[in-house]
């Protein structure tokens, strides 16, 4: 299901990753938005050439699509290294990390992405790692067990992950930059949508940009994905030009409002909104009523209805708030001393 949403941040395969790929900022000059972490970046990198060392390691945590995977690329090409990527589930041994690291050179870049999902058993090796550069290995087993102890160049650990809450404390601990990146402002995407217009050779009216940038979920990857769809609605069903009606026309087919909401959103809020009264109501009450499974809820629906304040998560569970019970048709039952909202 969730590969097929078209408000989704997470890339939708190797298919959509290469033509995202066309698009990724190179440089810090390039990367727009994030002003923070860019000053953050520009200030270690400088500070790390000019001493002649590897960046501190950088964990980047934040919903899929904001840029985590581009920012590791852009610290790397700022420090003329390269970046070698892999993810928590591909090492599922300490000889997969000891062959990843052993293949970096000096002041490259290791990219972990989904460190969230790294066994235990290979996250003890990477301490060491981090902190001295060396990392020990088994060699044999049995009697002739003995451990080899290899030291590495000089490298860069990125880590990258939409939950740090899974995250142990040691390994949070060894982090120099840890940076939650934020969804972004409208203006942002525009920037973003109008570069990338550009560079695709779309022939796009501002407002039309602006109203795609509206739809995009705070999220660069959705907003360039809605550029594509919206210019292959363009080619085929117009004259090709990206305007007004043809992104209100091109997202209505697929369900996608003015917010950027989709189906799955407003049924997630109709059944908090109706069926559960408004709510409080916990995700796996739902999630069982939607027939949906409650991580996907957690990962793919909530952390945008939260940025726009549609949900709010109390202890006792999920409540819509005023604005997300207007938007979902539902009317709230105002109690007496009029602070709470909804009736028990
Ligand atoms: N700051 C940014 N400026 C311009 N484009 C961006 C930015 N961040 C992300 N993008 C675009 O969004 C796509 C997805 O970003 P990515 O780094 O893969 O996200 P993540 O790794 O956080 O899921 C990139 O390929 C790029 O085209
Ligand atoms: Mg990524």
């Amino acid at each position: 299901m969730a590969t097929e949403r078209w408000v989704s941040g997470r890339a939708e395969g190797v298919d959509e990753e290469r033509r995202d790929f066309a698009l990724r900022p190179k440089s810090l000059d390039e990367y727009v938005g994030q002003a923070d972490l860019i000053e953050r970046v520009r200030i270690t990198v400088q500070a790390a050439r000019e001493r002649g060392e590897a960046v501190g390691h950088v964990l980047l945590h934040g919903p899929p699509g904001l840029g985590k995977t581009t920012m590791a690329h852009v610290i790397a090409s700022e420090m003329g290294s390269n970046v070698h990527s892999t993810s928590g589930p591909a090492l599922t041994k300490g000889s997969d990390l000891a062959g990843a690291l052993t293949r970096l050179d000096e002041h490259d870049v290791l990219f972990i992405d989904e460190i969230h999902r790294l066994p235990a058993a290979v996250e003890e090796f990477i301490y060491p790692a981090m902190e001295d550069g060396r990392i020990d290995v088994a060699v044999d087993s049995g009697l002739a067990a003995r451990t080899m102890r290899l030291s590495l160049k000089a490298f860069t650990l990125i880590g990258a992950t939409t939950r740090t809450g899974l995250l142990t404390a040691p390994l949070l601990s060894r982090f120099e930059i840890t940076h939650h990146l934020k969804y972004y402002a409208h203006e942002e995407l525009l920037a973003i949508l109008e570069r990338s217009s550009g560079l695709l050779g779309v022939d796009a009216e501002a407002s039309a940009l602006s109203s795609i940038a509206g739809r995009s979920r705070g999220t660069p990857r959705i907003a360039n994905r809605l550029l594509r769809r919206v210019r292959d609605y363009a080619q085929v069903r117009a004259d090709g030009r990206v305007v007004d009606a043809v992104v209100d026309e091109a997202l209505a087919l697929e369900g996608v409002d003015s917010r950027g909401l989709d189906e799955l959103d407003r049924d997630y809020l109709r059944v908090i909104g109706t069926t559960y009264r408004g709510g409080p109501v916990g995700l796996e009450a739902i999630a069982a009523t939607m027939g949906q499974d409650a991580g996907t809820l957690e990962d793919v629906v909530e952390p945008y209805l939260l940025q726009i304040g549609f949900v709010a998560r109390t202890r006792r569970g999920r409540q819509l708030t005023a604005d997300g019970a207007a938007f979902a048709g539902v009317k709230l039952e105002v109690k007496p001393e009029g602070t709470a909202l909804f009736a028990e």
